[in-house]
């Protein structure tokens, strides 16, 4: 069987030699799949690679330090964050449905790494006189998606709309995925032989449209930051409890929308709920609800409405999935 060890040697062998001279580019979105594979890249081509991070605004507490610090400690990559809160939010503005909140995510996204793509292209054709472009696109495919999707290799195309420099209207990538053999507990353990800091080693799944699909009603910068603490506070004491390998994930939810009444102090408030959707699983198809400990949902819920002005109550999803979906959009 592969120790981790052979498999780094391995992948890396690889990646250099479909990787020759050329140039490489990775979107970093937090998690540990784009992270181990872009750390596998680095180290086979070195700076060669550029990593890119898209901070939307829709992120955890924590996360873009996460790339930006540890990530970039960790691995010694080149990294371009680009900075697009107040684009999306302009995007998502007034915006309720959750279709039309993932089409809009998805589609700012696709165009935001397309304008970063551009000036990485461009800025290595200033460092390298010889006029070096952006050739493959790093992916981080497991086992498991290739055998959903067929097992087909191949190439990624960019449109730019950002014509930076004379650059051709599309860029055509080759897809670099080392990872497409390994499950994702190999892409741990690859991930924590390569110094990645636990934070995104033992990260639990998070979505791409990210906060934006857990506020439920439209998404404004002061009901991200609500969420975000609330959010940051389950995360704590979950793991501060040594939960975070028992459960699969637990989405924290803002009722944007709902209101109710509540005492606190001296006066009344009439403030927002939160749901904890804690849930247990293989492989997120189906999952049933976690049972937390009492004593660890009181501290969750204590804190939360002590802590987070605008909550006054935490409710607690007891749906396994299905009927209920893990996410609550
Ligand atoms: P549901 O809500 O469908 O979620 O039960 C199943 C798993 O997928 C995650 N999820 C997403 N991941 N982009 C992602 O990368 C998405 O748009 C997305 N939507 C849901 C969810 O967190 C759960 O782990």
């Amino acid at each position: 069987s592969w120790t981790t060890a052979s498999i780094i040697d391995e992948t890396v062998a690889a990646i250099r030699e479909q990787v020759g001279d050329g140039h490489a580019i990775c979107g970093l979105s937090g998690g540990v799949d784009s992270a181990v594979a872009a750390a596998l890249v680095q180290r086979a081509i070195g700076d060669r690679l550029t990593c890119v991070f898209v901070d939307h605004g829709l992120l955890r507490a924590g996360e873009r330090e996460q790339v930006e610090k540890d990530f970039v400690a960790a691995t010694g990559a080149t990294l371009h964050t680009v900075d697009v809160e107040a684009r999306f939010l302009a995007a998502l503005a007034g915006v309720t449905d959750p279709e039309e909140k993932r089409k809009i995510i998805g589609r700012e996204f696709i165009r935001v790494f397309e304008a970063a793509t551009a000036d990485v292209i461009a800025n290595n054709g200033a460092d390298h006189p010889a006029g070096h472009t952006v050739d493959f696109l790093v992916q981080g495919t497991l086992y498991p998606d290739v055998v959903e999707s067929g097992g087909g290799t191949g190439t990624a195309t960019i449109k730019s709309h950002h014509n930076v420099g004379g650059l051709p209207d599309d860029i055509e990538f080759a897809l670099v995925e080392p990872l497409r053999a390994l499950f994702k507990d190999e892409v741990r353990a690859v991930g924590a032989q390569l110094g990645l800091p636990e934070v995104i080693v033992a990260r639990q799944p998070f979505p791409g449209p990210g906060l934006g699909i857990r506020i439920i009603g439209a998404v404004d910068k002061q009901r991200l930051e609500t969420l975000r603490a609330a959010d940051a506070i389950a995360r704590e004491e979950l793991t501060l409890a040594g939960l975070d390998r028992s459960i699969w994930q637990c989405p924290v939810v803002l009722l944007a929308d709902v209101r109710s009444v509540g005492v606190q102090g001296d006066g009344r408030t009439y403030g927002h709920p939160v749901v904890l959707r804690p849930v247990s699983s293989e492989d997120a198809m189906t999952a049933d609800w976690t049972r937390l400990p009492y004593d660890v949902l009181e501290r969750i819920s204590t804190r939360i409405t002590n802590e987070v002005a605008e909550v006054n109550r935490v409710v607690l999803d007891v749906t396994s999935k299905p009927p209920g979906t893990i996410e609550w959009e």
